[in-house]
């Protein structure tokens, strides 16, 4: 519920308040953002400033969340509030993605004294999900062009200094790394300048003090900057939006700037705010749609999809029971290794041993449906499309563009090429008759100065194009499921999975590490978006060896398939992962649609544990590192509940009371560098 009288503005939302105080001033303050329960006034200096927007020209020195430049070079302008109103209604950004469904709205309109610019901010409530959005529309109201060098999504201040700040960082196989910094002067500032939000740092970070958390994220899939700032008086700024490093948008006459959404949300514990964000997530920004069970070719046999192959692995894929056989990169044109053909999505036929037709009628007669890995924003040198249209690549006249994977990158602020990739696409997808696709983008922008959008809107405008294909694409053809990918999870923001279903986790498939980097996945995003598969062993990224048991059991928390090689596989081996295939099926909606809960810190080390929990049921992970036994002990049961538990491969079930359950918790043995074990339980009605 939003209240505004003329001194304050509630956004009230189940159990968070953000309280905002208009006390004459220019721009509304933040009052208070917490919990409900334990409303007080925040404190601040009596000279600080903790507005939700700013721009350079009062007498504040803090970093601020707007700035323009007219043509005369003026860059310091004042704005004052406008006008008030609140609404009730869903909101569609033009280009962008936005959350779904109805909202409340707090419409706050600034003027600046010049006349020249009218600032729009959206303070939105998702009350049930205690989720908050912000975002900004900017119109030129002038006759000159407006150059707008910064435009951040949210501005929000809490008091004091001294909050952790939680960020996700990594690269190549080790993304969204948890890394924690004390912020008590200064600026920390999270970055990327590479064209796609990318595993440097993710969007999504967490602040934390005194037990209390706030959670940022943005629905953007480019270049993006988080800022939290401790002002000299003390207290703390946090700014999320498009990085305004190489960014400036000229703004014609009448010409109006939107920014990409960020939500926002807080809690008493790092499980309050993952379920707020789940839920959010799952009801306002995924695609839900019921998940394939993958069997994808890449591990098994890289591009070397040749008939024997695939029709080997389909035949072995469709006995343990999967739905869905993926043609992941090797399918298309004369693509034997990454030197070649990449933008020539046409069928291989002679490679594959047939067109799309033949190939859908022997998946067909195994329950099998068709998937295809493409990567649409890209060409290599040896490419039909590199050649017939070398205007459509990143590249500056005279100049050889950057290689780097070898692969150019197109220039999708450019319409021509969007409009070009729409009709290929589309052409392919129908004569495939396909189900699903695998979406890759495998490595950074360069080149950007020859783009199409001219100047510092280069990177913006290439998100855009982005966003204009895969809308395209994905409302054109709403029976196809869309996986992300960019060699491995580097482009796994609300952005895209506002297109896509699921997003490939991480190219690194070694439990071990999987285990890691899927609970930090898990803190920003949902397990309904984390895309894990089966891989064999030795992993062929790290080399270590695991039973299939510990590969099966943590690839089974989140959307699940497999990528391994089943013709080496052992029949014991066969026989587990088949199991596991039906445990999920049966299962998964436990743990897609479950509130799911951390069993321990995500900072501690020798035991690992989530649950999922959906109405009388729950499936839980329970894990063991570097030989350490212990019990973990499960959270969110009824204590008074006597519960059934059985262990995925083993018929011998066995009861406990939930208070049981939660306090002495279950034993799992050290056994090597992982042991994992995977329950599912079930409420036992009371005689
Ligand atoms: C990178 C992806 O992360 C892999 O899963 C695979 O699809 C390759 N690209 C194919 O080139």
């Amino acid at each position: 519920m939003i209240i505004a009288t003329s001194k304050t503005i509630r956004l009230e939302a189940k159990n968070a308040l953000l309280l905002l105080s208009l006390n004459g001033d220019d721009v509304p303050r933040v009052a208070y953002f917490g919990s409900k329960e334990k409303e007080k006034a925040f404190s601040f200096h009596k000279d600080s400033s903790p507005t939700v927007f700013s721009c350079f020209g009062s007498l504040n020195y803090q970093n601020c969340s707007f700035g323009y430049i007219d043509e005369k070079g003026n860059f310091a302008h004042r704005f004052l509030l406008k006008s008030v109103e609140t609404k009730k209604v869903k909101i569609s950004l033009p280009r962008l993605p936005s959350c779904k469904g109805e909202r409340e709205v707090l419409e706050l309109t600034y003027l600046d004294l010049e006349d020249k610019a009218e600032v729009v901010q959206f303070l939105s409530l998702y009350e049930e999900h205690d989720t908050f959005v912000s975002s900004f529309a900017f119109r030129n109201r002038s006759k000159e062009t407006l150059f707008i060098d910064r435009a951040f999504s949210l501005q929000l201040e809490l008091p004091g200094k001294g909050y952790d700040v939680i960020s996700f960082h990594g690269d190549w196989g080790r993304e969204r790394k948890i890394n924690s910094t004390t912020l008590r002067q200064g600026e920390l500032v999270l970055s990327t300048t590479c064209g796609i939000s990318s595993a440097h740092v993710n969007p999504f970070f967490l602040l934390r003090k005194n037990k209390r958390y706030y959670a940022f994220n943005l629905l953007y899939s480019g270049n993006h900057k988080e800022s939290v700032s401790v002002s000299p008086l003390g207290s703390t700024r946090i700014l999320t939006g498009v990085n305004d490093d190489y960014f400036s948008y000229s703004l014609k006459p009448g010409g109006i700037f939107y920014t990409p959404e960020a939500i926002f949300t807080c809690g008493d514990s790092i499980n309050e705010v993952k379920t707020h964000l789940n839920s959010f997530v799952n009801q306002h920004i995924l695609k839900r749609k019921k998940s394939p069970l993958v069997f994808n070719t890449w591990e098994a046999v890289s591009t070397k999809l040749e008939k024997k192959n695939w029709q080997e692995l389909a035949v072995m894929a469709s006995k343990i029971g999967c739905d869905t056989f993926v043609f992941d990169d090797g399918w298309y044109a004369h693509r034997e290794d990454d030197k070649t053909s990449l933008g020539d999505f046409y069928l291989n036929k002679e490679k594959l041993g047939g067109d799309f037709d033949y190939i859908r009628s022997y998946l067909a007669n195994l329950n099998l449906k068709l998937g295809l890995w493409i990567e649409p924003e890209m060409a290599n040198p040896y490419s039909d499309l590199a050649r017939s249209h070398p205007d459509f690549l990143l590249k500056t006249k005279g100049i050889q563009p950057l290689l780097k994977r070898n692969q150019y990158v197109l220039d999708m602020s450019n319409p021509k090429v969007v409009a070009y990739l729409k009709k290929t696409l589309s052409s392919l997808i129908e004569e495939s008759g396909c189900s699903y696709i695998k979406w890759d983008f495998n490595r950074f922008v360069s080149d950007v100065c020859s783009g199409f959008a001219s100047g510092y809107a280069f990177f913006y405008e290439f998100t855009l194009g982005y966003y204009d294909l895969i809308s395209y694409l994905s409302e054109r053809f709403p029976d196809v499921y869309f996986e992300g990918c960019s060699s491995g999870g580097a482009r796994f923001d609300l952005g895209s999975l506002s297109y896509v279903s699921q997003i490939w986790t991480s190219d690194n498939t070694d439990p071990y590490d999987r285990l890691f980097n899927q609970e930090s996945t898990g803190l920003c995003y949902p397990l309904s978006s984390i895309s894990n598969h089966i891989s064999e062993s030795p992993n062929q990224q790290t080399g270590r060896k695991f039973p299939i048991k510990e590969r099966t059991n943590v690839a089974l928390f989140g959307d699940f398939g497999i990528e391994m090689d089943l013709r080496k596989a052992v029949d014991e081996e066969l026989s587990y992962i088949q199991k596991a295939f039906a445990f999920y099926a049966k299962h998964r909606r436990v743990i897609l649609d479950g509130k799911n809960l951390l069993l321990n810190s995500p900072f501690a080390k020798d035991l690992k544990g989530e649950i999922c929990l959906l109405n009388d049921e729950a499936v839980c992970l329970l894990a063991s590192l570097d030989n350490h036994s212990g019990h973990l002990c499960l959270a969110g049961l009824e204590e008074k509940t006597t519960y059934e538990l059985k262990e995925l491969g083993s018929d011998t079930p066995f009861r406990a009371s939930g208070e049981e359950l939660m306090s002495k918790g279950v034993f799992i043995e050290g056994k090597g560098k992982l042991n994992t074990a995977v329950y599912y339980l079930k409420a036992i009605p009371s005689a």
